[in-house]
């Protein structure tokens, strides 16, 4: 299903890389974020973030509740103005160039934000008509049916479960197809059917070129993304691919020798597995060998805990 939608998907994102805006800029990331602050009051929410999201990443920005994720993310909307630093969107200031942000980006907020007395249908039409979408009736059955929306469309919001107003919200996000999308915690309180489904359909908009910045505090989520930040206080305390988290994650290393289990704590790196099971050689007398490796949310709560 997801490849179906890959070719509807794919053509603008792409496009508008190419068109007129030269060499440098498609090389340039699509999201950065310099000594980025915000204070509420007293409260010092960001203090001093710095990330650069490459485009067509799926970026996930992990920490728990209260970190900051929605607050970096109104910044990066320009629904929110800084304390300190700033914010690039395509090489584009959010709040002092922000029709032209607005027009390519795509943003799905922790509450949906949806007129409940409209259908979904009529939801998604409104946003488009507000961006100007060209062929609208077509578009919107088309977003309609990637969120699996088409069965429910002409019913009212008010109707929906949690889960269907995020699709909606999501949708609603999609109608003018953005080259970059901005989706707060999208699977907070979401079945996990819909959460794999949900992540389904980033990885397609992923791999059609959209560049994809995701909040979650859950952990697990942060395994399908291709670099993860963690956010803690505030802070970013480790930004890295999946895999390069892992590796600083501890494994439990089992070997059986003459049937006694012989158990012991390695690093995570395979290079670390090799060179514990090297003086082993694998003779006869090893009747099982073990590998218990850390989850990749145990890595990060131990990261988050670590500070
Ligand atoms: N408008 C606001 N006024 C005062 N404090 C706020 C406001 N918005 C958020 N905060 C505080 O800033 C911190 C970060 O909030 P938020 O960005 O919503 O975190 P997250 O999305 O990671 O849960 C929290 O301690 C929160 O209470
Ligand atoms: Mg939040």
């Amino acid at each position: 299903m997801a490849t179906t939608h890959n070719v509807t998907m794919s053509a603008t994102p792409r496009d508008a890389g190419r068109r007129g805006a030269g060499e440098a800029r498609a090389q340039e990331p699509a999201i950065e974020v310099n000594g980025l602050t915000k204070r509420y009051g007293a409260f010092e929410a960001l203090r001093g973030v710095d990330l650069a999201v490459p485009r067509g990443a799926l970026f996930g920005l992990v920490g728990p509740n209260g970190a900051g994720k929605s607050t970096l993310i109104k910044a990066l909307v320009g629904a929110l103005r800084p304390s300190g630093g700033g914010v690039r969107v395509l090489g584009l200031d959010p709040l002092r160039e922000r029709a032209a942000v607005r027009r390519q980006l795509g943003y799905m907020p922790q509450s949906p934000a949806l007129y409940e007395d409209l259908s979904a249908r009529d939801n998604v039409a409104f946003f488009g008509g507000a961006h100007g979408v060209p062929d609208l009736r077509r578009r919107v059955e088309e977003v309609l049916a990637f969120t699996d929306l088409a069965a429910r469309a002409g019913d009212g919001v008010a109707t929906f479960s949690g889960g269907m107003k995020r699709r909606v919200s999501l949708a609603a996000a999609l109608i003018h197809r953005p080259p970059v999308l901005f989706l707060d915690e999208p699977t907070a309180a979401v079945d996990p059917a819909l959460r794999a489904r949900f992540w389904d359909l980033f990885r397609s908009l992923a791999a059609s070129g959209v560049t994809l910045f995701i909040s979650t505090h859950l952990m697990d989520e942060a395994l399908l993304c291709d670099r993860i930040a963690i956010l803690r206080r505030g802070r970013i305390i480790a930004a890295d691919t999946p895999r390069g988290l892992l590796e600083r994650g501890r494994t439990r290393l089992t070997v059986r020798r003459g049937g006694v289990d012989e158990a012991r704590t390695i690093g995570g790196r395979p290079e670390d597995l090799a060179a514990a099971l090297h003086p082993y050689g694998l003779a006869r007398e090893i009747g099982a060998v073990a590998v218990e490796a850390e989850s990749l949310e145990t890595v990060i709560l131990g990261l988050i805990g670590e500070e």
